[in-house]
């Protein structure tokens, strides 16, 4: 294990890590490195800086994985890890389970993105308690892995609402740290943040600002950050213009940033030239087809995971008003939705997608003839297959009723081969750099939508491919490396 006296000068520490791995029948262990902007910021600053990454073990694979890594160093073979110096955390499932699944995933995720929509929810008893007993022993986890393989005055970048206990708990256990916190999701406004119980609350709120800095994808979600703060626990909420804000509680100062994750140019570009998206592309081009003038089928394209706030369905809906609104439309337009199954041991989660199925069924079965199928939807993680749709993309559709950043708006116009249109939503935090190329919608308007979407079929080509660019400058311009970068000196500073 790594010593504090010689530990790591830089750690990250999020839920999710870098790679995972499939245990075989015969006890072999097979990894998968993951993608994101995190892995390219950290590859940023390169595998001798000493950085450590740790994050927890996922399933079965990554615990066999952890645990043999635990008979030696305690860091997975670098081999698998693309050179980063990684450690998995084996928390016992049920913990796991409870965290994640429970508090994560089914209330701090609802909390944020304003998901909760039925009278009988949330409500929180005797079941949300012992979960949330799990979400402090899966952080305890966290903050006691940190503080052991930390150096004397290293900078921890802990992550998201996964791990809003740690910053608090690592300063207990390691005052001399520099403790960063960085939220990839929205802040839920203080009305909202206030459905959870008052301890609760106080408790997460307290925990980041038990770090020296909380940062986040925009300014938005910032400022509800610090009015949370202000109205939960009294804390003092100070303003330099432009420059930042700055929360105090109990005697001490943390600073909140704002650093916008753009999308990685170089990497989307290189990689959606390579032979397996072309193949991708081929087939996509042969099911797309051709309309009754011959002319290939223009192209709707979305790309989510199966997830709530992603606002699939209405998109869908959008869909249907535009093909029964316009019939021109009828025969000469393709919707391209693929969706990654995305939190699928929860029941609420299941139930999305299968309606996200139902509903791109049912508009198959409204308007689909022969040789035209209207919705192409497809549920299943292909990165590549993914490209290829981006790279025929004439419009894009990113209609999140909430969202961080959302960088499928970002990647889109990188990629996109003629220029692509984008609907976007007000609501992704992507809007706030986006809005003066995109058609703005609001998510919840299935007729705005849709007339969003008719506007972007006809717009005229050259205003489409002179939009498309000035969005994937906006869109390149804070690039993952630089986003991981930028954070790091803020946190020195
Ligand atoms: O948006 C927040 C976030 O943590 C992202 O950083 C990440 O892409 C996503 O949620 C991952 O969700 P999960 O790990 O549950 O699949």
């Amino acid at each position: 294990m790594v010593s504090s006296s010689s530990g790591a000068q830089v750690l990250v520490a999020s839920n999710r890590g870098p790679v995972s791995y499939a245990l075989g029948a015969d006890g072999t262990l097979t990894s998968r490195r993951g993608g994101g902007g995190l892995v390219s910021g950290l590859s940023a600053i390169g595998s001798d800086a000493g950085a450590v990454w740790v994050c927890a073990a996922l399933g079965d694979g990554d615990r066999e994985a952890a645990r043999r890594a635990a008979a030696g160093d305690g860091l997975l073979d670098s081999a698998d890890t693309g050179g980063q110096q990684v450690r998995m955390l084996d928390i016992p499932p049920e913990v796991f389970a409870d965290a994640y699944n429970g508090i994560a995933n089914s209330v701090l995720w609802f909390v944020h993105h304003l998901l909760y929509q039925t009278p009988l929810e949330p409500a929180f008893d005797a079941d949300f308690r012992a979960q949330w007993a799990a979400y402090e022993a899966y952080n305890a986890a966290f903050a006691d892995a940190l503080a052991e393989a930390a150096a004397p005055g290293a900078a921890v970048l802990v992550q998201d609402y996964h791990l809003t206990l740690v910053p608090g708990l690592l300063r207990e256990r390691r005052p001399d740290l520099r403790i960063g916190h960085f939220s990839h999701t929205p802040w839920a406004p203080p009305d909202y943040f206030r459905l959870l119980p008052d301890d609760v609350a106080a408790e997460v709120l307290r925990g980041i600002l038990g770090g020296d800095r909380a940062a986040f994808l925009t300014r938005r979600w910032a400022e509800a950050f610090a009015e949370c703060c202000a109205v939960v626990l009294g804390a003092e909420v100070a303003r330099d213009g432009d420059a930042g804000l700055r929360v105090t509680y109990e005697g001490r100062t943390t600073r909140l940033g704002v650093h916008g994750l753009g999308a990685d140019a170089d990497f989307l570009r290189d990689r959606s030239r390579q032979p397996d998206v072309d193949d991708r592309l081929a087939d996509l081009r042969e099911q797309i087809g051709t309309d009754e003038d011959g002319a290939p089928r223009r192209t709707i394209v979305r790309v989510d995971r199966t997830e709530l706030s992603k606002n699939i369905v209405r998109g869908l809906h959008a869909y249907r008003r535009l093909l029964t609104d316009r019939p021109e439309w009828r025969g000469r337009v393709v919707h391209i939705a693929f969706a990654y199954p995305s939190r699928q041991d929860l029941a609420v989660y299941r139930e999305y997608t299968e309606e996200v199925s139902r509903v791109a069924g049912e508009i198959n079965d409204e308007f689909g003839t022969d040789g035209w199928l209207p919705v192409v939807l497809h549920v299943k993680d292909d990165f590549a297959r993914s490209l290829a749709a981006y790279r025929l993309a004439d419009v894009a559709l990113v209609n999140p009723i909430r969202d961080g950043m959302n960088l499928v708006a970002k990647e889109v116009p990188v990629v996109s081969e003629a220029g692509c249109a984008l609907v976007l939503s007000r609501e992704a935090g992507a809007c706030a750099e986006l809005a003066d190329d995109a058609l703005v919608v609001n998510p919840y308007d299935i007729e705005a939508t849709a007339g969003a979407l008719h506007e972007a079929l006809t717009m005229p080509q050259d205003e489409r491919a002179d939009r498309s660019k000035r969005l994937a400058m906006a869109a390149t311009a804070l690039p993952p490396a630089r986003w991981f970068l930028d954070q790091l000196a803020a946190l020195s500073a």
